[in-house]
């Protein structure tokens, strides 16, 4: 193979992919230019100030506070300046535009799925259209695993417990890799995939084409009756907890004075951690959902509630079996 044909980087695919590059070779720059500078000075020193004959004294050192000071404050602005530019690129990786096209992730030993909003599934894969931003919500069923797009410079660990999200803005069509980034046991290596990025006429034909089979909203519903949640967030006269329609992205006043803004973490914390935050004119007697509800479940509880729109609150079930994984309520859950 020709030397200008061997891979030095991933192909870019992504919006993101020429700053995280001009950010590494920024790196490996600078580490090369010092690497020459000090040993350039040492080899020359060395020859220059080497002993000449054996009883050779060397010179007494004096202080030199201008180099002193010139070798200190350099650095330091070197290396703020790394920060900086890192925080800067990490924030945009960080914050998803508001305007972008949602997808789960889930990973389990040893595969990826991903779901799109509209309930189409793909085992190994992700496909997505171009030039959109897309926000993935990622969830593992069991130990820790990387979702890793090294076209796209994208990768982040997806932790049992926890959500983690990132996203990323296709820049070409085709097929990329798609990796696990973390060792997770015996077939690590085969959990790999493709994403297929499609113009965006495209994608929408193949969305269509997919059967689809239950939209995230759709099971979150399920879970929103299977846990009786109707019981108190209903919107009659007895209501003992707040009514979540049209919640999602509203300012929420809180008990005790401040507000927060409704987004996914919010309704994250209100399932798990219920006392965490308590909506003004209410009282703290929500049940924590922690254990009960699975990662996976969470996430379709959330998308049932971000959708959830006026007059859509499933009735309050009075009567039938109670759920088969009913809370228990205690005033403190045990902490594992
Ligand atoms: Cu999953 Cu490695």
């Amino acid at each position: 193979m020709p030397l200008a044909q061997v891979p030095l980087w991933p192909e870019q695919a992504s919006t993101i992919a020429p700053r995280v590059d001009a950010l590494t070779i920024f790196l490996i720059a600078l580490s090369a230019f010092f690497t020459i500078v000090i040993f350039t000075t040492l080899i020359y020193f060395a020859a220059k100030y080497r002993r000449r004959y054996p009883d050779q004294q060397g010179e007494p050192v004096k202080g030199g506070l201008q180099l002193e000071l010139t070798w200190t404050i350099i650095p330091l602005l070197i290396a703020l300046g790394i920060f900086a530019w890192g925080a800067d690129v990490y924030f945009e990786v960080a914050h998803a535009p508001d305007d972008s096209m949602d997808v789960y992730v889930v990973g389990k030993q040893w595969m990826w799925y991903t779901q799109h909003m509209t309930g189409q599934r793909e085992n190994q894969g992700l496909t997505v259209p171009l030039g959109r931003s897309v926000k993935l919500t990622m969830v593992s069923q069991d130990v820790i695993h990387d979702f890793s797009m090294p076209a796209f410079r994208i990768k982040m660990d997806v932790v049992p417990g926890r959500a983690s999200s990132m996203w990323f803005k296709a820049t070409k069509t085709g097929k990329f890799h798609l990796f696990c980034g973390e060792y997770c046991g015996t077939n690590h290596s085969r959990m790999v995939g493709w994403v297929t990025v499609l113009e965006p006429t495209q994608f929408q034909q193949w969305l269509g084409s997919l059967k689809v089979d239950g939209s995230p909203a759709s099971e979150g519903r399920k879970l929103f009756l299977k846990y009786q949640c109707a019981t108190c967030h209903s919107g009659d006269a007895q209501a003992r907890a707040p009514l979540l329609e049209n919640l999602y992205g509203k300012k929420v006043a809180l008990e005790g004075g401040g507000s927060v803004l409704a987004d996914d973490d919010y309704i994250r914390e209100s399932i798990l951690l219920p006392d965490a935050k308590i909506v003004a004119g209410y009282r703290p007697i929500m049940p924590s959902f922690r254990g009960q509800i699975s990662d996976v479940e969470l996430l379709q509880l959330v998308a049932f509630i971000k959708a959830l729109g006026p007059g859509q609150t499933p009735p309050r079930i009075e009567e039938g079996e109670p759920p088969a994984a009913a809370p228990q309520l205690q005033p403190q859950q045990k902490k594992p």
